[in-house]
């Protein structure tokens, strides 16, 4: 699905979907110097990092493996409490690996505050965030991101794994949602 498909739901496209593929290839050609010859892990959140972590992947040009975990926030409604449950772990040990976490957006940072001490006490030999999108005016908790696609402003953005209500991760440019959507 592309902005065209859903133009009504949307008041403002903010990255296309060659933007897009343009920044993911840039970052993947960051890492492949920063990672040559370590066989990288991409740890990716769900259910929001799926796009990111396919398109990454694909864009590498060293070997990298790949793992997945699902965390949920406690907390009411919208808001990250920053106490983070795993639903789903790793299957992979990270004793002496080189992981890299991938996310979709980090938004107040309190899920990857917490995310990253819990993988840094399984003694990976480094770990290092890469997300496809911040929100630099929503950050509560602030973090060390090493590869940032691009910056978001502090409104309700839909597309490229981002959802609202579970819809919308499946659209391929990013765009701020109508808030006939939602209201
Ligand atoms: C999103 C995103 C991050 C988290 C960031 O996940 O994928 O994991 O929120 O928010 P924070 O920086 O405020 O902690 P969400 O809980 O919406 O689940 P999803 O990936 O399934 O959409």
């Amino acid at each position: 699905m592309d902005s065209t498909d859903i133009s009504s739901d949307l008041t403002e496209i903010l990255y296309t979907k060659d933007q897009i593929d343009a920044r993911v290839r840039e970052v993947a050609a960051q890492i492949d110097a920063d990672y040559e010859g370590k066989n990288p892990l991409l740890v990716g959140v769900l259910n929001g990092a799926v796009m990111v972590v396919a398109d990454l992947s694909r864009a590498l040009k060293i070997h990298c493996e790949m793992d997945w975990m699902a965390v949920s926030s406690y907390g009411s409604g919208t808001q990250t409490s920053g106490v983070v449950r795993i639903l789903k772990d790793l299957n992979t040990n990270l004793e002496g690996r080189h992981v890299i976490v991938v996310e979709d957006i980090i938004d107040t940072g309190l899920t990857l505050t917490y995310l990253m001490q819990n993988l840094a006490s399984r003694d990976p030999a480094s770990l290092k965030i890469m997300t496809m999108f911040r929100k630099p005016e929503a950050i509560q908790s602030p973090l060390e991101i090493a590869y940032v696609g691009y910056d978001l402003p502090n409104r309700f953005v839909v597309g490229y794994g981002l959802d609202y209500a579970g819809r919308y991760r499946n659209l391929t440019d990013v765009g701020i949602l109508s808030p006939h959507i939602y209201a």
